[in-house]
């Protein structure tokens, strides 16, 4: 939500920044600008729409010389999206400009107070604030009015800020919004994301809340807005280039589909020790005594990671046999809700980053739980808050609607499920057993991967209609709420998700003639009960396209198209089912016209409540 870059170096900002905010794009793309000083000569850029609109724009304008720079690339949250609200924003009385992610939530009062003091607004952005707040507040010391200005805010930011005044130094702070800084060879590259950075320097390290840094070409000194000194962990990017590039892939979703295979053979690295019949997760090992005792588990997490948790309360409660259940972030933190002894809390995240799930989680870690992080992104925030957690491993997920990140949640919950298990009750046969099965699971999402062109056959006869309804049971009605979601959130399709049985109980109204019904009706424990539920949906006209298991020819009986997935337990039956709905959304997309890794109303990681 909102990518920011900045730069300070040797070299010219202009390009650099440009690279760095279209690798940044799929943070935000309503509209993007820069500014770059060139000794003390301030210049701005901003367009509404791509990247490449600013392109064309510092195009027609015969480009910009300076190696000090900072730049944006925006979704809107205050203010629509109009060049007037594009940062960088600026105080002209100080030569200052700032880029911001996150929310200002007092900037009302502090326009106020601004206004009565004389500043004349030209946006309606929260950011326009704080940089008229950190001019009003300048005497001399860039770093000193934004530390004097960020005590005055309440809300979240990560800023960069630079000043026509001090034109060899590059501010940048943060609170509750990600940014780091990478450290080069006589340079800094500033990112809210390591894809920023990558291109330059595998050196970083990320900012805690209240950190300020000031950075000039010498080096850099971090401090907190208080004053008080820090020393930062200057960390190694595990990532390359190639991660976060498209290479032969039309599309990000499309290549992370297709990498899930490699992905999660990595997940699973190293974590399962086949002669013992156990897992490894190094990460969980100073807790280990502790969660064995835990007594109920509750798992947080919005969207996609919300859908990939559920599946963790299924397998927590059949595999350990331990209570689990799942809540919205965030409802959970705004309910009051009751921590008993022994609860562990897990966050779901791809990011580590998101809001509602952060919040829930120190939520339940103020009231006394243990807290633990399935998360993604390595150092983000949710992996420092937590007290301990299970990295995903599925490298950076580019996409805006999220896939290989799902199958990464699903795969870490399994192994976290099978450990209690295992420390539980679990012999170790048994135990290495099921780790067999899900070792084996890589293998046979490379065979749903092959029937792609079947998939965009089906698609295509049903991409006109505007309904959709997905259904499943027991472990794969989370399935078909992520099969909905996918397909809503890029192809703009209206598609609902509900357990089979929910049907009968209302949304059965809405099936017509030739509506799109999609079952997850693999073989297991309520496949019957599923043949039962498609059955009634024929009866009413409905267009059933099922998800079963290879060798199963009753469904052809009963459905109009079947999709196949290779025969696994019951349990490990999300990671294949999901692979089909993945696909189906991303060639209703495709059909349909739209940008698929840029889709409406939407960027990656939602980083405000
Ligand atoms: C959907 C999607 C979102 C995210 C949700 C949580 O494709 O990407 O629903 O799953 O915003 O994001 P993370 O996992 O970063 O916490």
């Amino acid at each position: 939500m909102c990518g920011i870059i900045a730069y300070i170096g040797s070299r010219t900002a202009e390009p650099l920044l440009l690279e760095g905010l279209k690798r940044l794009e799929y943070r935000g793309y309503d509209s993007a600008g820069v500014a770059i000083l060139d000794g003390d000569s301030l210049q701005v850029a901003r367009a509404v729409g791509r990247i490449i609109e600013l392109e064309d724009r510092l195009g027609e304008i015969g480009g910009m010389g300076g190696t000090l720079g900072i730049g944006h690339t925006r979704w809107a949250t205050h203010g629509g999206v109009t060049e007037a609200n594009c940062h960088p924003h600026r105080d002209d009385a100080n030569g200052i400009a700032v880029v911001h992610n996150g929310i200002i939530e007092n900037y009302a009062a502090l326009r106020t107070y601004l206004v009565g003091k004389g500043h004349a607004f030209s946006s309606e952005t929260d950011t326009e604030v704080l940089a008229m707040l950190i001019g009003e507040l300048y005497e001399g010391d860039l770093e000193e009015s934004v530390k004097a200005a960020l005590r005055e805010v309440t809300g979240a930011y990560a800023i960069a800020v630079i000043c026509a005044r001090e034109p060899d130094t590059l501010v940048v702070a943060r609170k509750g919004s990600p940014l780091m800084v990478g450290v080069g060879n006589g340079e800094y590259v500033v990112g809210s994301d390591a894809s920023a950075i990558i291109a330059h320097t595998t050196q970083a390290f990320p900012l805690d809340d209240y950190n300020v840094v000031r950075i000039t070409r010498e080096g850099f000194r971090t401090s907190t807005i208080d004053d008080a000194p820090v020393t930062p962990q200057v960390m190694q990017l595990e990532f390359d280039l190639e991660q976060i590039e498209l290479g032969a892939f039309s599309h990000f979703m499309l290549k992370e589909i297709f990498e899930q295979p490699k992905v999660l053979r990595t997940t699973l690295r190293g974590r399962i020790d086949h002669n013992e019949g156990r897992v490894v997760l190094g990460g969980l090992t100073s807790f280990a005594k502790e969660l064995v005792k835990a007594r109920r588990f509750i798992l947080t997490a919005q969207g996609t990671a919300l859908h990939a948790a559920m599946i963790g309360e299924y397998l927590l409660e059949d595999l350990a046999k331990i209570s689990a259940e799942v809540e919205y972030g965030s409802e959970f933190r705004y309910r009051n809700p009751i921590i008993e002894d022994r609860t562990v809390v897990v966050g779901v995240s791809q990011s580590g980053e998101t809001a509602d799930t952060l919040c829930a989680l120190i939520e339940a870690k103020d009231r006394g739980a243990m807290s633990l992080g399935v998360v993604n992104v390595v150092g983000s925030t949710m992996a420092r808050e937590t007290d301990a957690g299970v990295y995903l491993r599925v490298g950076p997920e580019i996409g805006v609607a999220s896939t290989k990140a799902f199958t990464g949640q699903v795969t870490v919950l399994t192994m976290l499920a099978l450990y209690m298990a295992r420390r539980r009750f679990m012999s170790p046969d048994v135990c290495a057993r099921c780790l067999k099965q899900l070792d084996a699971i890589p293998d046979k999402i490379e065979r749903v991967l092959e029937s792609d062109g079947h998939v965009r056959e089906v698609t295509e006869r049903y991409v006109g209609r505007d309904n959709w309804l997905f259904l499943g049971r027991g472990y794969n009605y989370p399935t078909a709420l992520e099969g909905a979601l996918k397909l809503k959130e890029i192809s703009y399709i209206h598609a609902e998700g509900m357990p089979a049985a929910e049907m009968k109980h209302g949304p059965i109204a809405l099936i017509d003639e030739g509506m799109p019904v999609v079952f997850i009706a693999n073989q297991g424990r309520q496949y019957n009960k599923v043949l039962s539920n498609i059955a009634e949906t024929r009866s009413r006209g409905g267009h059933v396209i099922a998800v079963a298991t290879e060798g199963d020819t009753e469904i052809t009986k009963v459905a109009q198209e079947v999709l196949y997935i290779p025969e696994c337990e019951e349990y490990l039956s999300p990671l294949l089912a999901v692979v089909p709905l993945q696909l189906m959304a991303f060639h209703a997309a495709v059909l349909r016209g739209h940008d698929v890794d840029k889709p409406r109303n939407l960027a990656k990681s939602v980083t405000v409540e």
